[in-house]
């Protein structure tokens, strides 16, 4: 069989904003807005490396429980993010999605967030995918629960319980698992992210933190993972 082993998708975990900010004598909030610039310098790396899907982890369900300081912070800043960057993000064609436990973000958050899915629905030269009040294992039970009810409900049989209809009630639908994992800031862990699509993936950390991950080391990873031999656990 042969296979095409180009990079499709790119998953991010963006750590390390609030240790960049200590090293600053700076408050934690600060290494997150530098975190939010990041994303915009990478997604426009992305749209030049011509892989077609990035997905990052900007708030995770876990991350609910971070000082309501913090939290507030953040929203602010992806509410931010999302009023500065939507017309660049048109202007370059790209797609925006939203994967995560969409009951506990704030109303307006959520009417944002359908609104700006809707309107760039047809772009396509990269999908942006954002993790927010994202748990992999929240998505799992989710579509265990679909799956159970389907079945009780006699719509499928227990041999229509396959990879694909599992895949196919995860947030992650439409988008293919990704090729690459990278992690910034040294941590080596995957904190409730994308678990069942990550079953094969390629994992890079790096000890960079997030707002100081840049271009070259996004393409250097890239080029790394050009490099290596996928085996999918034949040999
Ligand atoms: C981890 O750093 C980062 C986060 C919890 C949030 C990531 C958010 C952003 C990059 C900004 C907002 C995103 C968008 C899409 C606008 P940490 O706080 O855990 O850092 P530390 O491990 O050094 O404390």
């Amino acid at each position: 069989m042969v296979k095409d082993n180009s990079c499709k998708h790119i998953a991010i975990i963006m750590d390390g904003n609030g240790r960049w900010a200590k090293k600053r004598g700076m408050p934690r909030t600060f290494g997150h807005k530098k975190g939010a610039e990041n994303v915009v310098n990478i997604t426009r790396a992305m749209k030049e490396s011509g892989v077609k899907y990035l997905t990052l982890y900007a708030f995770s369900t876990e991350n609910w429980q971070r000082s309501e300081d913090e939290v507030k912070a953040l929203m602010d800043l992806l509410r931010e993010y999302l009023d500065k960057e939507f017309k660049e993000i048109m202007d370059n064609n790209v797609k925006l999605v939203f994967i995560g436990e969409r009951y506990m973000l704030s109303d307006d958050i959520r009417e944002k967030i359908e609104y700006l899915e809707k309107t760039s629905k047809d772009n396509s030269d990269l999908t942006l995918c954002i993790a927010l009040s994202y748990g992999s294992r929240h998505e799992i039970v989710n579509a265990t629960k679909n799956i159970a009810k389907a079945y009780a409900n006699r719509e499928i049989s227990l041999d229509d319980i396959t990879f694909d209809l599992i895949s196919n009630n995860l947030y992650t639908r439409d988008i293919p698992d990704p090729d690459i994992l990278i992690r910034t800031s040294g941590e080596q862990r995957i904190s409730n992210y994308l678990l069942w699509q990550l079953a094969y993936t390629e994992l890079f950390f790096t000890n960079t933190l997030w707002p100081d991950f840049n271009k070259d080391e996004l393409m250097a990873i890239i080029e790394q993972f050009n490099n290596r031999e996928r085996r999918y656990g034949k040999n």
